[in-house]
């Protein structure tokens, strides 16, 4: 069984479809940084349907069966569907799933889940129009986002929605969020804000951590931790003690889970990455396109994983946030 140094095998493959996005989250793609001069990717750089196809067919034989589609925004990228219905088709792949800011889900679920698409996580950091305005520099609505999962869960995709809770910014809005998708009975996910990228200024203070989450939560909706779903999942799983469903934190700054990460990342102009705070990705899309054979880039792949060591989080320490990092916007989170 392929499996890299520290005897983790390939089994997750995210994959990002545009570095684009319609957002201009302060943690993620400031705006000053990513104005209208920014150098996004142009359209022929990104990999094609036919490109995507043939590399997740090529990671499936490596062991890989669960694939998720992110960006940037994925929905920005024209015809998603269409190559979510190839993906689909491919034997092996187990699960399919989804990253979005939610802000074009509403227009879009019906297809995706026509096309295959069995879950949607769906980023919202507040509830309070305001806040969230603030968040995503200035550029989408909480009412979207909430119709759009709404309509995901009405295409019969199962939903989460992820909150990211940096200080200062939203960890107000812990208990409401909570109290409102308990009430939905939809599983929410506090993530701890994170060191990706170079451009978002992290200071570890600004971390809400994953002990302060529980205690705020605790005092108005007792929560008791319940199993993990497999073996290597990111977030940490808690059960209302009412019943009313359950809750997730992904506490990669406090409690690192490099030790079972099992994820690759194909970014969109198709550079493999053994880890969201990479310096540098290998280019599978120079093999692609210079005529390799399916077999050469598997070698390719492979000797790629064999040789990952990378365990940042468990690494981070004052000086780690320096090192040069990609971009979340190009591999996805
Ligand atoms: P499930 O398949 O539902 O378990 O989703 P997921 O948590 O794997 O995917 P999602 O895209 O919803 O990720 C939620 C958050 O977890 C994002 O902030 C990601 O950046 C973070 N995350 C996912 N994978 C990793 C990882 O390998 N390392 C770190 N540090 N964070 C990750
Ligand atoms: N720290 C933690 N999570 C982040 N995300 C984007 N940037 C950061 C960050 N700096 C989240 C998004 C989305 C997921 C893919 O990653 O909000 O939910
Ligand atoms: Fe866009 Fe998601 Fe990044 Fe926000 S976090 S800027 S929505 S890619
Ligand atoms: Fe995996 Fe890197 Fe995240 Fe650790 S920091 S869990 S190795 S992606």
């Amino acid at each position: 069984m392929l499996q890299d140094q520290l005897k983790r095998p390939l089994r997750d493959l995210r994959i990002s479809v545009t570095d684009r996005c319609n957002f201009r989250c302060q943690y993620c793609m400031p705006a000053e940084i990513f104005g209208p001069d920014y150098p996004f990717l142009k359209s022929e750089q990104l990999l094609t349907f036919d490109e995507i196809e043939r590399l997740v067919k090529i990671f499936v034989s490596l062991g890989v069966k669960k694939i998720r589609f992110t960006g940037g925004e994925p929905l920005l990228r024209p015809r998603l569907s269409e190559l979510i219905e190839r993906i689909a088709a491919i034997s092996g792949v187990e699960d399919l799933a989804l990253t979005t800011n939610g802000s074009l889900l509403k227009k879009h679920a019906e297809d995706l889940a026509k096309a295959g698409l069995k879950r949607v996580s769906v980023s919202l950091d507040s509830l309070d129009e305001g806040r969230f305005s603030e968040i995503n520099g200035h550029r989408g609505s909480v009412k979207a986002v909430l119709e759009g999962i709404e309509k995901a869960h009405e295409a019969g995709l199962k939903v989460k929605v992820n909150m990211v809770v940096k200080r200062g910014a939203n960890e107000e809005d812990i208990v409401a969020m909570a109290k409102f998708f308990k009430e939905r009975k939809q599983i929410l996910r506090f993530i701890e804000y994170m060191d990706v990228g170079n451009t978002n200024g992290w200071k570890l203070d600004e971390v809400v951590t994953k002990q302060e989450i529980l205690e705020q939560l605790n005092d108005v909706f007792p929560l008791k931790p319940i199993k993990p779903n497999y073996r290597g999942e990111v977030a940490k799983r808690y059960q209302y003690l009412d019943g009313d469903g359950e809750i997730g934190v992904i506490s990669s700054v406090t409690e690192p889970f490099c030790a079972t990460c099992t994820r690759a990342r194909l970014s969109a102009e198709g550079k493999m990455y053994t880890c969201l705070f990479a310096s540098s990705g290998t280019d599978l899309r120079s093999l692609l396109r210079n005529g390799a054979d399916d077999e050469t880039i598997q070698h390719c792949v492979i000797n790629v994983w064999e040789n990952r060591k990378d365990r940042y989080s468990e690494e981070r320490n004052q000086y780690t946030k320096n090192k040069p990092k990609v971009e979340m916007s190009h591999i996805g989170g």
